[in-house]
């Protein structure tokens, strides 16, 4: 069986796969939180694998099953999740000069966001672990997908606990998909109600990070795959993450060392965090040099996505490891790359575009070759912020809608 079980990310414990939600138990004993994930027999499966197989077009993220955690092709649920472009966003790189600049557009996903791959995997495992009930705590994104899936897979109760500056769009997303969207202060302890209380499925990060199911961050570790695939069999020289918890940065991250694993490739690339300045737990510990995340006491920014106040240590330790690090831009940086990205063709959200935002500053700063290959996650659309995009929008002065004024507002002569 290529599925070994989960491992935990500190001690290397091993346990079966299961409903397993609070990190590694025998860390729990001595008193720290720490991580579980899935382990695969990596040999056995590269002695038996064509990677052909997975340039062709497929079932969503399932394509990738050979280390994927659900075998029982009835249980992989799909919207038709990943296959997004790799491209080059034009007008950023004219306006900075890069060669070699990728974005991985994720807002194409069914519910236009990453997350996606994410549920794909999670609720397919909870839906062959028998779960009926799931629940999910989001700054908006994240529940959108858990309800999207939880229809797909046939859950009949799906319970989003939602951030209070969530879109009214996005908790209208929940309730079209069948899902019971709350807006809760406390959403942690609401959380630990319902699965311990109700038997609900978490299909979430919790508190204290890095808590949570295990099964999410295999979803996310396809977009290495595809970015593999895409590249020509070749991985890039640099990858740029926005993160909050982290395993946006954690779950390609393991992508990347399971190709080395399968013996596909023997680099992988430098992996760089991006957060927001006013909300960086993840820049303060890595320059500290720490093996935890901080907590950040009054996180401010408008890229609410990315605007948890701490993080996970496997994205931290994946930084460490890859010679990597964390990167803060400001609010400036992070609209002008909405900006650029958006006269490049792509709407995006402002959390999506802290990634490009970091590596215009790091080219900017002399840190990033510009002909370098380089990879910027944008792992949401703006359209699912309406208020934020038209505070956004510089709007014309009202005019009469004669053919002289339109003509002068758009410069016709
Ligand atoms: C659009 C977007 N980008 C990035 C992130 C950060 O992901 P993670 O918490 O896995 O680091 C999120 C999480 O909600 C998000 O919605
Ligand atoms: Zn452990």
């Amino acid at each position: 069986m290529s599925v070994l079980g989960l491992i935990c990310t500190q001690c290397a414990a091993q346990y079966p796969l299961g409903p397993m939600f609070y990190g590694c138990p025998a860390c729990q004993d001595t008193g720290v939180t720490s991580a579980l994930t899935v382990a695969y027999d990596y040999e056995a499966i590269a002695a038996d694998f064509d990677v052909e197989t997975w340039a062709k077009p497929g079932h969503g993220i399932w394509r990738f099953a050979e280390v994927l955690p659900v075998k029982d092709p009835d249980q992989q649920i799909s919207l038709g999740e990943g296959n997004t472009a790799l491209v080059r966003p034009r007008v950023v790189c004219e306006t900075i000069g890069f060669q070699n600049l990728y974005i991985k557009n994720e807002t194409t996903n069914p519910s236009w966001a990453f997350k996606d791959r994410f549920h794909a995997a999670s609720l397919s495992m909870a839906r062959s672990m028998g779960f009926t009930k799931v629940t999910s705590s989001t700054t908006g994104n994240h529940g959108v997908s858990t309800a999207a899936y939880a229809a797909a897979a046939g859950i009949d109760t799906c319970v989003i606990l939602c951030h209070s500056e969530s879109s009214e769009l996005q908790r209208n997303m929940i309730r079209m998909y069948g899902g019971h969207p709350f807006v809760l202060e406390n959403r942690f302890q609401y959380l630990e109600m319902l699965i311990n209380e109700h038997g609900f499925y978490p299909s979430t990060t919790m508190e204290p990070m890095p808590n949570g199911t295990p099964y999410g961050i295999e979803g996310y570790k396809t977009i290495a795959f595809e970015i593999y695939i895409q590249l020509d069999r070749q991985v890039p020289d640099h990858m740029f993450c926005p993160i909050a918890a982290g395993d946006s940065l954690f779950g390609p991250w393991k992508g990347y060392t399971e190709l080395k694993k399968l013996h596909l490739s023997d680099r992988h690339p430098v992996m760089h965090g991006v957060q927001p300045a006013g909300c960086n737990p993840y820049v303060q510990s890595f320059q500290q040099g720490r093996q935890d995340v901080i907590v950040h006491p009054d996180p401010q920014s408008i890229a609410l996505s990315i605007r948890d106040d701490t993080g996970g240590k496997p994205a931290l330790q994946a930084i460490y490891d890859s010679g990597g690090d964390a990167i803060d831009v400001s609010e400036d940086e992070i609209i002008e790359a909405v900006r650029l990205l958006a006269r490049s063709g792509y709407l995006v959200e402002t959390s999506s575009a802290a990634s490009v935002a970091g590596a215009i500053k790091a080219a900017r700063e002399g840190r990033l070759s510009k002909d370098q290959t380089i990879v910027c996650l944008v792992t949401g659309s703006g359209a699912k912020w309406p208020e934020v995009i038209a505070s956004l929008v510089d709007k014309p002065a009202p005019i009469e809608p004669t053919w002289e004024e339109i003509k002068a507002q758009v410069g016709l002569v």
